[in-house]
């Protein structure tokens, strides 16, 4: 067998992934939803090798080095796959890989590189083992999940959705598109305030999302309604439906990471400072802006191409922040 080559993307959450119904098989509580971004990219090649060996660079060609934590969930996900791929009647996978890693996301500017990382691994194992079984991406992005929950999203492009499922069963949350890439032309500014290593990686916050006492509330709203209307403000490409769903559902998983034991906060002043000033924007100019917000203090400006100077302009006017553009893209795809 020769080496396979894949390529993805990060995504961005538009009813964002907060806590697990199984940890270690990070099968979600409830559903979530995305957009997948046409850059920055994260490029894998994966081979059979006689021991796992995981190497990453930066896109100047740097190594990066891995702390052990990180090889490590490399190991636990190459088992899982197997353990994933063995309920599909199959042992294609080989029992040790090499995973060579190229990535174009700069270190903590905000932008779930997990996703992208684990999104374009599954694609690279879909790949390997293509001559002896065919995965459909739904299954694709079952390994994507187990290796980062929104990880499963970004198998898709454009719109996608990670539903929660039922039950304990290791393929039973699985990701599907909602719409593609040319469906709706939005745009995302990131905008980024720190530069700091988050204290707290997403992993480990999900753990705690069971001790807010706002946790049940979220889901229920999740469950019974955020996920529908995000579903139909995209395919009606109802920008205002879609900001006020959005924002309320960051917020909300904000304060559930706030109030959970021990408290999460990600959001600075600055943050804070940024969103009034987008809403102050919108409310002045009736432009589609909206702003999301994952695990840091990082504001995500989404727009449409109508209202895309604005945004740009808002954006490099923050003072001290980094500003990385991005638009909807396209899902994980093999390159060779
Ligand atoms: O995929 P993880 O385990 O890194 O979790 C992602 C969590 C958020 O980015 C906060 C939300 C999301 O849905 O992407």
């Amino acid at each position: 067998m020769t080496p396979v080559t894949a390529v993805a993307q990060p995504n961005i959450a538009l009813i964002k992934y907060w806590g697990n119904r199984d940890d270690a098989l990070r099968l979600p509580a409830a559903d979530s939803l995305s957009m997948t971004l046409d850059h920055p990219s994260v490029e894998i090649t994966v081979d059979h090798s006689p021991a796992l060996a995981v190497r990453s660079f930066g896109s100047d060609g740097t190594e990066r080095a891995l702390n052990e934590k990180m090889t490590a969930r490399f190991a636990t996900h190459l088992e899982l796959t197997k353990r994933y791929l063995a309920t599909l009647g199959s042992n294609a996978i080989p029992e040790s890989v090499s995973v060579t890693v190229r990535s174009a996301i700069p270190q903590s500017i905000g932008l779930a590189s997990s996703a992208a990382v684990f999104g374009c691994l599954a694609k690279a194992y879909a790949g390997l083992i293509a001559p002896k079984v065919n995965l459909t991406l739904e299954q694709q992005s079952v390994i994507g999940r187990l290796g980062s929950g929104s990880a499963a999203r970004s198998l898709f492009g454009g719109f996608a959705a990670l539903d929660a499922g039922e039950g304990g069963d290791i393929g039973a949350s699985q990701a599907r598109a909602i719409a593609d890439e040319a469906h709706w032309s939005l745009h995302d500014f990131v905008i980024i305030p720190s530069v700091e290593e988050k204290k707290v990686g997403s992993t480990e916050g999900h753990a705690v999302a069971w001790t807010s006492p706002l946790y049940e509330a979220r889901l229920e709203a999740i469950r019974t309604r955020r996920q529908r209307e995000c579903v139909d403000a995209i395919l009606r490409r109802d920008f205002e439906k879609l900001r006020s769903v959005t924002e309320d559902d960051a917020l909300d998983m904000h304060r559930v990471m706030e109030t959970s034991a021990p408290p999460l906060r990600y959001l600075t002043e600055t943050t804070h400072a940024i969103r009034l000033g987008i809403e102050e924007l919108r409310r002045g100019e009736h432009l589609e802006l909206l702003y999301t917000m994952d695990a840091g203090p990082t504001v995500h400006l989404l727009c449409t191409d109508a209202s895309r100077e604005r945004a740009a302009a808002f954006a490099k006017a923050q003072k001290g922040c980094t500003i990385f553009e991005t638009s909807i893209g396209p899902g994980a795809r093999l390159v060779s």
